[in-house]
């Protein structure tokens, strides 16, 4: 591809981009990534901007990953616009993009899979069971690949982040174990829907309704700001306020713990995350809040 963003140095190789980071270390800098699938949107932006703040190489690598999607999910439609990508990175401060190929990532006849226990075989894991092997392995080959200091994520994607720092905390790998993970806050439209690739396959009456997910969040948010400690009734109220729109199948609707993403009681645990996934039309969305149960 030619490159038209001459301030950002496309490398297509781990071989380029290890000589990229190895010239940069030479001269005392720090690296900072940003793992995507691209279709960048103002999530990814808020993420490289702060990669930008804090580090004077910033690699977004740009990667839609065959290994994290199911046979039926939507790998083939994915959306795909490196053009408008390559923009939106070097605005957000981008020095770098790494556009693997998926014989670059996954060169070896035989696949070698990293499988993360304990938080994947539930939510996203127990819809999508094989998703997390696929994020745990690439991130980790993305990770040897581009060797940051620092890795920068969004909270929207909250077990994924679970996943990741799991991944980090475990691996045996020197560039795995010392990227230092961040997770920044979801960054939504201005009538809440959390900014998403995906969201480009809702149409007017998908994007509409959409507005539900948020909307169940607030409420239950607020009830347990408000003193409610039970499980039973604030899972309740997000699948009433969801059952409102007719076309939304819900897949889960459940206040868990922030960590472990169970919860075997009724009692909200101190760190309650709020976590939502449900079709619309063809489209699967999902969205999450965390809350501190007050104490007193
Ligand atoms: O969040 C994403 O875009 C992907 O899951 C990731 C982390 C880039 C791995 O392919």
């Amino acid at each position: 591809m030619k490159n038209e963003h001459p301030l950002v140095v496309v490398c297509a190789t781990i071989t380029e981009m290890h000589a990229q980071i190895a010239q940069a270390r030479s001269t005392g800098k720090s690296v900072g990534c940003v793992p995507t699938m691209g279709y960048l949107h103002e999530g990814h932006a808020s993420l490289i901007r702060v990669a930008a703040q804090n580090h004077p190489f910033v690699v977004v690598s740009i990667f839609v990953n065959p290994t994290q999607f199911g046979p039926s999910e939507d790998f083939e439609r994915y959306p795909r616009d490196l053009e408008r990508d390559m923009q939106i990175a070097s605005e957000a401060g981008a020095t770098h993009v790494f556009l693997p190929s998926v014989q670059e990532m996954y060169p070896d006849e035989v696949r070698s899979t990293i499988h993360i226990d304990g938080i994947t075989d539930v939510l996203e894991g127990a819809s999508r069971p094989t998703h997390f092997d696929g994020v745990a392995t690439v991130v980790a080959r993305l990770f040897q690949a581009m060797l940051p200091d620092e890795a920068y994520f969004g909270q929207k994607d909250l077990q994924q982040t679970l996943v990741i720092r799991k991944l980090v905390a475990t691996s045996t790998d020197d560039a795995v174990r010392s990227t230092k993970v961040t997770v920044l806050p979801t960054v939504r439209e201005e009538d809440g829907l959390a900014k998403s690739s995906r969201n480009v396959y809702l149409n007017d009456v998908d994007r509409r309704d959409a507005t539900a997910i948020y909307d169940a969040l607030c409420s239950a948010r607020d009830q347990i700001v408000a003193g409610c400690s039970s499980r039973a009734t604030i899972e309740l109220l997000m699948k009433v306020m969801l059952q409102r729109v007719d076309r939304l199948e819900i897949d889960y609707a459940v206040a868990v713990e922030a960590e472990s993403l169970r919860l075997d009681s009724d009692t909200l645990p101190a760190h309650v995350a709020l976590c939502i996934a449900a079709r619309l039309g063809g489209t699967r969305l999902i969205d999450n809040m965390l809350v501190e149960r007050p104490t007193t």
